[in-house]
């Protein structure tokens, strides 16, 4: 959708012109702007299910938020958990609730069978059309691949059907809806998806399902450029979606190496300038790419933490009509490319 539709169809005259005739109405999205933005703010309602494990740590992360928070039921574990930061207050969901809420999160986790699914309308029905323009709901569910009982299983496979349709539903204002799966005893690990998913940074993503294990992951000791001290691999990036993600992996405090092939360079380097990247001109497809990649990164840096394979081509014709060469051209681009630059890069250990 272009920018300039959507500021058009957000006038008063471009909204009834688009309804009148048909086209759609997209709302602009929040973005993630400035380093020093609340993740969320507004009124924050939250829920959980009977036993519901994880409420404690979404007490903790939103408590230390700029956010008001309200909770649906009696939870002392939401209130104790949060000693430092902001209280939740009680709202009773059988009562008129006035304004709207920027986050609906509910904890299922406690759900052991489809009957306590039940939970999720009563706390959802009274509150989704109070949820705001660009507004966020996240479900908490236990991944179902961890539950002994086939009925808990079920439960929590439902959620990703909710979410999804949830998504669909608050969609049309910009709102997302996604779950979090997790493995028993994973709440400490729950923090940067919960910061991830209320807030702008998650724009566009919506009815996605995450899964989260116990495992030993290190936090990102800063939350506001959790990417700090890693280096970046970027091809592509001299434009479109590959621009875009060097500059969000800058926002987030990586360092970036954009690469994009030699007669893109110009256009590379002002885009790796404000962000203060290092620019490589070079085409991934020819057979020195690999091994001069590895050069590059080791002549700049002691290693390389991420690489992103964005550059790609398309030659969209039906398998029909398309000619040898295009096929070879977009395996080649696309994928042969990425293994032997990975080989190389692992081979060095870089
Ligand atoms: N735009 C979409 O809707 C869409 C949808 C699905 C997938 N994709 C994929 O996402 C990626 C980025 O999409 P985009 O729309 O920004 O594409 P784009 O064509 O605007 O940008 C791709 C970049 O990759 C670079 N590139 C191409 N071949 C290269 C090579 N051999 N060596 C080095 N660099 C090379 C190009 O110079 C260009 O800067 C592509 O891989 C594309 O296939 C895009």
């Amino acid at each position: 959708m272009s920018d300039r539709y959507l500021k058009f169809v957000n006038t008063a005259f471009g909204k009834t012109a688009a309804q009148s005739l048909g086209l759609p109405a997209p709302v602009p999205l929040k973005r993630w702007k400035r380093a020093d933005q609340p993740f969320i703010e507004g009124d924050v309602l939250i829920g959980a299910a009977n036993s519901s494990k994880a409420v404690s740590t979404v007490g903790k992360v939103l408590g230390a938020s700029a956010a008001k928070l309200f909770h649906a039921s009696a939870m002392d574990t939401l209130n104790d958990s949060s000693k430092s930061g902001n209280k939740a207050e009680a709202l009773p969901l059988n009562t008129d609730i006035d304004g709207k809420f920027s986050a609906l999160v509910f904890d299922a986790t406690g759900m052991k069978d489809t009957t306590d699914l039940k939970a999720v309308y009563d706390f959802f029905h009274p509150t989704i059309r109070k949820l705001a323009g660009n507004g966020r709901v996240l479900v908490i569910g236990q991944d179902p691949s961890t539950c002994r009982q086939p009925a808990k299983a079920a439960a929590h496979q439902a959620l990703e059907g909710f979410v999804r349709s949830v998504g669909k539903e608050v969609g049309k204002k910009g709102a997302t809806a996604n779950l979090l799966w997790m493995a028993p005893g994973a709440e400490q690990q729950l923090e940067s998806s919960i910061r991830f998913f209320l807030s702008p940074r998650s724009a566009y993503v919506s009815g996605q399902v995450t899964r989260i294990s116990k495992g030993a992951t290190a936090h990102a000791s800063n939350p506001v450029a959790p990417l700090a001290g890693k280096i970046a691999l970027v091809t592509g990036a001299s434009r479109g979606i590959g621009a875009s993600i060097a500059e969000t992996l800058s926002r987030d405090g990586a360092t970036v190496i954009g690469l994009d092939i030699p007669p893109a360079l110009e256009d590379l380097q002002k885009v790796m300038a404000p962000i203060k990247g290092k620019a490589m001109a070079c085409d991934i497809t020819d057979e020195k790419a690999p091994k001069q990649i590895a050069d590059f990164v080791k002549e700049h840096f002691e290693g390389i933490d991420l690489v992103i394979h964005n550059a790609g081509i398309t030659r969209d014709k039906t398998l029909g009509n398309m000619p040898e060469h295009f096929w070879d051209m977009t395996i080649a681009v696309n994928l042969t490319a990425e293994e032997l630059i990975d080989e190389e890069l692992m081979h060095q250990e870089l």
